[in-house]
């Protein structure tokens, strides 16, 4: 059993790209997808839909449970970046697992704002965790994504 999850959610496909890519280099379980995550299909109704929820600090219900992260290690988590934090669902995963001691590897994509406030926001939910570097990739960046993936992962996983 491997010792890495790689949990993410993605609406549009670019988080789930780098998702799979990390799957590929690492063959951790890629485990948790949301494939229901109850957001409307027009990103533009989606905007108002989150906009919405981050004003009210509603999360959506988790559509699939893991039984166990005993065996985990690392944890990779993958969010685009939406109102300038992590997705509802990711916030919702965080609340719902315990990921004290477990090293937590962000992976982030974006349309230019970056990272954010998504690094110090999974901080504030897993006080307990260690935080590696994260990986921000912006939405339009597909040239060299494999290669700064594999560079990342290198130095990461060799030095922790
Ligand atoms: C509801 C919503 C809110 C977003 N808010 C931001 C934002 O605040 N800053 C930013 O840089 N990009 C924002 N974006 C752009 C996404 O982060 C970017 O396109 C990302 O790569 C999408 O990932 P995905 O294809 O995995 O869903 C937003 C996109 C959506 C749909």
């Amino acid at each position: 059993m491997s010792e890495i999850l790689i949990v993410y959610y993605s609406y549009s496909g670019n988080t789930k790209r780098i998702a799979e890519i990390i799957k590929r280099k690492t063959g951790g379980d890629l485990f948790f997808t949301f494939p229901n995550p109850q957001y409307p299909k027009d990103s533009i109704d989606t905007l108002e839909v989150s906009k919405h929820q981050k004003a009210n600090k509603q999360l959506p219900e988790l559509t699939k449970k893991l039984e166990s992260l005993d065996s985990y290690k690392y944890i990779f988590i993958g969010t685009p970046n939406w109102w300038s934090t992590m997705t509802p669902p990711i916030q919702k995963f965080l609340n719902t697992y315990d990921l004290s001691n477990k090293r937590i590897i962000p992976f982030i994509t974006h349309g230019g704002g970056g990272v954010a406030n998504i690094i110090k926001d999974m901080k504030l939910i897993c006080d307990k965790s260690f935080f590696l570097k994260e990986l921000s990739v912006i939405d339009n960046e597909t040239e060299f994504v494999e290669q700064r993936v594999e560079y990342w992962l290198n130095e990461i996983l060799h030095t922790n």
